[in-house]
């Protein structure tokens, strides 16, 4: 690794800020994929489950990690569901061939149960809508079930399936990934525009509230990016709020100097698309904001199976996280904070078992490295993000050429007047000193102090060796004459608040 200097400086002025960071950044997405719901959030089957299917174990780790919203019910898989076959009594729920993964829906776990385990949590649902083999009238006759009072058909049903009150869901996923030829019922952007135009009409006249969320293209390498997010937002513009995007970072190359500088590619993707609402907001003369929700994000790469040859619950996509994958994640989440101007919804992909923070067997629950980054930037991130100057020694990739050793976030929150600094350190062999200086109101103290940092990038924890990467709390940092000295070790992340 050739570094250029040696020391890092961040200024920060809590006057300066870049954006509100939208409680809805700290979002995750639920799949009926592998097995993220079954064997996942309901498991029945489990000693451990009360009488709705919930784990305990699992509910509380996921309180931990705090989701704000969770996107549901995919994802692929919403483009085959027709969201009827899961309501109503279980015994007579057809069992299907699910055709996007290509495994077994039992229709054990639907809308009612999902808002049940919403609830639970405390978290707000996001819902999909089928826009592959699904109707306008099938998306609006699911947010009748889900938000109209009794007195017509579906909240009447909703009232037999034993929940009189709606559900008042506020966000609403226009389809899935509709620009990708893999995806069932896939439109070219006309049509999809044309179509999600049309479902955006017949559900704000149930629901002139709905926050709705178009498609955009599922990643910055598709044929059709960035022409399909213009002209389907052009389409769309006075519809809908956010412009959805997905992206899934890899290491295919086992190239860990650049997967380290994930984030210019974070970045990039907001900015192009950031640019993209720009454009046909002055084409508009529009007074009106799109946000961007990226309602799908994680790393993604490692090659578990994606078909369930036909079986209830396969083990798909059950990607193991080791110590890189937990700093790109945590860059991740500070670019969420450096774009918190445009940026307002985020789920990660997803909550458990699938490409997941958490895995479970038939006894315990495993937290991976990558649940640290996300549980830490949702409890310490509020309020504003911070401008931050940053000056960093670099470091040369394959991918990017030279990039700064140190990526950095940082928030206030005027209501508690508290700060917090994310610090991630890309270095693979050496300590970083780093000296934060505020300029204008500085913290009495950071109080705290935790980071996550090891030798090995590859390092992953297991069933069997739980605290291969665990975090550590450090003591609590000085700050004097509005100054802060720190060393990040190498492959660390550090949050730094008070
Ligand atoms: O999250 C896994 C899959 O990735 C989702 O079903 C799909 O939307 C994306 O391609």
């Amino acid at each position: 690794m050739t570094v250029s200097s040696s020391a890092a400086t961040v200024r920060l002025d809590p006057t300066r800020a870049i954006g509100d960071i939208s409680p809805l950044l700290f979002g995750g997405f639920a799949e009926h994929l592998g097995r993220c719901i079954y064997e996942g959030i309901y498991d029945p089957a489990s000693p451990q489950a009360d009488a709705r299917g919930f784990r305990p174990d699992l509910m509380a780790a996921l309180r931990e990690l705090g989701f704000t919203t969770i996107r549901y019910p995919g994802g692929n898989f919403v483009s085959g569901y027709d969201w009827k076959d899961g309501i109503g009594p279980k015994d007579r729920r057809p069992r299907r061939r699910e055709l996007a993964w290509q495994s077994i829906e039992t229709n054990q776990f639907g809308t009612d149960e999902f808002m049940e385990f919403c609830r639970e949590l405390g978290t707000e649902p996001m819902m999909g809508m089928n826009f592959g083999t699904g109707s306008i009238q099938d998306s609006a006759d699911l947010m009748e079930y889900c938000n109209a009072p009794t007195g017509t058909k579906f909240g009447d049903l909703r009232a037999a399936n034993g929940h009189k009150e709606p559900y008042g869901v506020k966000y609403w996923c226009l389809g899935n990934e509709m620009d990708g030829p893999w995806q069932i019922g896939h439109l070219n952007a006309v049509e999809y525009g044309k179509k999600a135009l049309e479902a955006a009409k017949l559900l704000h006249m149930h629901d002139p509230a709905a926050r709705l969320i178009l498609c955009g293209s599922s990643g910055p390498g598709m044929p059709t990016y960035p022409e399909w997010d213009r002209v389907t937002l052009e389409m769309c513009w006075d519809q809908v709020d956010y412009l959805a995007l997905h992206y899934y970072a890899e290491n295919r190359d086992n190239d860990t100097d650049s997967f380290l500088a994930s984030a210019s590619v974070f970045e990039r993707h907001v900015d192009d698309l950031a640019a993209t609402l720009r454009y046909v907001k002055a084409l508009k003369r529009s007074k009106k904001e799109v946000f961007l929700s990226w309602d799908e994000w994680n790393v993604w790469y490692k090659g578990d199976a994606t078909q369930g040859n036909w079986t209830e619950a396969p083990h798909l996509l059950e990607e193991v996280y080791n110590l890189e994958d937990a700093l790109v994640v945590a860059q991740w989440m500070s670019v969420f904070l450096r774009r918190s101007h445009v940026l307002k919804v985020a789920c990660l992909a997803q909550i458990v078992n699938v490409i997941a923070p958490l895995l479970t067997n038939a006894e315990s629950v495993l937290k991976q490295s990558t649940f640290w980054p996300f549980a830490w930037f949702r409890k310490y991130a509020a309020g504003v993000s911070l401008d931050a100057q940053v000056e960093s020694p670099t470091y040369e990739t394959k991918r990017y050429g030279a990039m700064p050793l140190l990526d950095v976030s940082a928030s206030y929150d005027a209501a508690t007047g508290k700060q917090a600094l994310f610090l991630v350190n890309r270095s693979r062999d050496e300590s970083l000193p780093l000296t934060v200086v505020w300029h204008g109101q500085a913290p009495a103290s950071l109080d705290t102090a935790l980071q996550l940092a090891g030798n090995d990038p590859k390092a992953a924890n297991s069933f069997e060796k739980p605290n291969g990467v665990t975090p550590r709390t450090l003591d609590a940092i000085r700050v004097e004459d509005g100054r802060a000295e720190l060393l990040l070790p190498p492959l660390s992340f550090t949050v730094a608040a008070g």
